[in-house]
């Protein structure tokens, strides 16, 4: 093996045009699914506070926004609902006119190419914020599936692409692959949240959906944070359970969990950066202490670096521009 100076590393980083011809990973509008919070009413469009430049939007901003994303080359949404009245079995997330249907329905009918992908999970829901309903000791497992089955159905009717349970209850793949099934919508797939960590990284989210826990916290459902092979464990039986496609969440803290499944897996792959992601880029850039744009995509990229085929992200738009623009 020859080395230096025959060999030097630095001739194909000398012009701009020998890095683009080498560069191993690249970013597109297509690596992305948007992120979208819908809220009910009209003429309504919140920034949430933690998330500059993320809306809670009513429907008819829903569809104007949409129409702008597919028009900068994004190609896939994933709706959350913020519904009007929250109950303790978050009735709200699978009934026929609940908020997440008739945003797809929307969507479906003005944009019908943009990929619609929904949320199923209780927490935007019900109104003690726990993603299922609740026994004496906590989230009922069980009586928690059957519920997200129907909310998978209620989106399948309304039109939705995808669904992607994130509830990180034992069994929901199945319960939701069965339900579809049952309903005839045996080709709609499932994005499971397969590896899915308590993390300290969700608090803007819970801002931007309204879906805190009123009490106690998420541990006994979601991951720990420090646990790998329980990762892989968790991806393999959502494959089992017929997920068509699995998903590691947080990203960035997570990008050793998502290159060890990358090399473990086939499944396609997702890793959703998340609100609290998002928040800290914009929180540093604002103060100048950071290139915003820069540093975004250097997270960006190190998520599909590590292995992601596609990545949910808050940055998706603003990304969508930069590429659009370096174009012209
Ligand atoms: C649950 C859900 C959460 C996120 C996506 N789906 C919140 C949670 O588990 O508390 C978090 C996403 C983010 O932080 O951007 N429906």
């Amino acid at each position: 093996m020859p080395s230096f100076p025959t060999i030097r590393m630095r001739r194909m980083r000398d012009k701009p045009g020998l890095r683009d011809m080498v560069r191993e990973t690249r970013i597109s509008a297509l690596d992305f699914i948007y992120p979208m919070f819908v809220v009910h009413g009209r003429d309504t469009r919140v920034e949430v506070p933690p998330m500059p430049g993320v809306y809670q939007l009513s429907l008819d901003h829903l569809v104007h926004e949409v129409g702008e994303l597919y028009d900068l080359g994004i190609r896939s949404v994933m709706l959350f609902g913020i519904p009007e009245h929250k109950d303790e079995w978050g009735s709200d997330a699978y009934s026929p006119t609940g908020i997440i249907q008739g945003a797809i329905e929307v969507i479906k009918q003005t944009v019908p190419e943009m990929m619609v992908i929904g949320d199923v999970c209780l927490c935007e829901f019900t109104s003690h914020g726990h993603c299922g309903v609740l026994n004496g000791n906590g989230v009922d497992n069980d009586a928690t599936l059957e519920l997200l089955g129907q909310m998978a159905v209620r989106q399948a009717e309304a039109g939705v692409d995808m669904v992607a349970p994130s509830a990180m209850m034992d069994g929901q793949v199945a319960a939701i692959r069965n339900a579809l099934d049952e309903a005839d919508f045996e080709n709609l797939p499932i994005m499971a949240y397969s590896a899915k960590y308590a993390s300290g990284f969700y608090g803007p989210f819970r801002v931007a959906a309204d879906s805190t826990p009123q009490f106690g916290d998420r541990a006994g459902y979601q991951m720990d944070t420090p646990n790998v092979r329980e990762a892989m464990r968790e991806i393999a039986l959502d494959i089992e359970e017929g997920a068509d496609m699995v998903m590691v969440k947080p990203a960035l803290a997570y990008l050793d969990v998502l290159r060890t499944a990358r090399e473990k897996f086939a499944t396609p792959i997702a890793a959703y950066n998340v609100s609290g992601e998002y928040s800290m880029v914009k929180a540093a850039a604002e103060n100048e202490w950071i290139d915003g744009r820069r540093i975004t995509m250097e997270i960006l990229t190190s998520i599909k670096r590590a292995g992601a085929d596609v990545i949910l992200s808050y940055h998706a738009k603003e990304v969508a521009e930069w590429l659009q623009s370096e174009r012209r």
